[in-house]
């Protein structure tokens, strides 16, 4: 076990199998967490400090509609300058923790014509346009060099997300992600091209984790908040506060969708 995962091992003697991933839009689900411990980034070891305002950067261990998880508040994203190993190095830490199913939230902008701006998006696949990719160096020791990807997304995990939507009554687009470095936002160019390629949303996040998480064994499932249209789908200048204004307005929708979903998960454990 690495020095991470020790530590978080000696917080709880809680051993989830379930681990959620906050990006901006989700944050709120903590206030419907019974937590029973947490630890800022900075005192794990090997854990980087997030800069992004509206990320936290804190993991918890607690129980989520009566399921234990652990939940990262708050992600390192490669645009803020971290080495793609620093960026998917929780989600590593996860796996050797013993967490089996990875949940991944995070906001994208909507690049399908018919999505609005507070619409949640399943994830069916994604396109990883970041310009690298996160298994890139050595082989790891038990670990698949080539890693398949044709589902990357877990149709059963993913099935819960659905059940859960439904639950609520809440509406879950299902598209492609499309994945940039970023940190700027897309010109009116590139969002029109990548809606050629059949990109439904675009976001500067995720699919990294997603492809460390598939090679560690993990299934993983993905929810993207559409906190804006992108780049010349509207006519408006993008903005991180609109990002942050649009998942602090469907807050409470996207925390009902991940507790609802902690809950089925629990009910379809073997
Ligand atoms: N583009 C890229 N990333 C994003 C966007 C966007 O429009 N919205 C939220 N994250």
């Amino acid at each position: 076990m690495t020095n991470a995962a020790a530590r978080i091992q000696k917080l709880s003697l809680l051993r989830p199998r379930l681990a959620i991933v906050l990006g901006s839009g989700f944050n709120h689900v903590l206030s419907a967490l019974d937590v029973v411990a947490r630890q800022p980034y900075s005192k794990i070891p090997g854990f980087s400090t997030t800069t992004v305002a509206g990320h936290g950067g804190e993991l918890l261990v607690g129980k989520l509609g009566d399921t234990p998880v652990i939940v990262l508040s708050g992600r390192t994203h490669y645009y803020e300058g971290h080495t793609m190993e620093q960026a998917t190095f929780a989600v590593r830490t996860l796996a050797s923790c013993g967490i089996k199913d990875l949940l991944l939230t995070n906001a994208a902008g909507g690049i399908n014509r018919n999505y609005r701006a507070g619409d949640f998006m399943l994830l069916t696949d994604h396109i990883n346009l970041m310009g690298t990719n996160p298994l890139r160096g050595p082989a790891l020791p038990g670990l698949p060099r080539f890693v398949d990807l044709s589902q990357a997304y877990d149709p059963a995990l993913s099935a819960l997300a659905v059940a859960a939507a439904k639950k609520n009554r809440t509406t879950l687009r299902r598209g492609v992600y499309l994945a940039v470095s970023g940190p700027s936002y897309e010109t009116p160019a590139e969002i029109k091209a990548f809606a050629r390629l059949g990109a439904d949303a675009v976001g500067m996040s995720t699919v990294p984790e997603t492809i460390v998480a598939r090679q560690c064994g993990m299934r993983v499932a993905a929810i993207s908040c559409i906190t804006n249209l992108a780049a010349g789908i509207s006519q408006s200048p993008l903005s991180h506060e609109e990002v942050l204004e649009t998942g602090e307005r469907v807050k409470g929708v996207g925390a009902r969708l991940l507790k609802t979903f902690a809950t089925l998960y629990a009910q379809n454990q073997d």
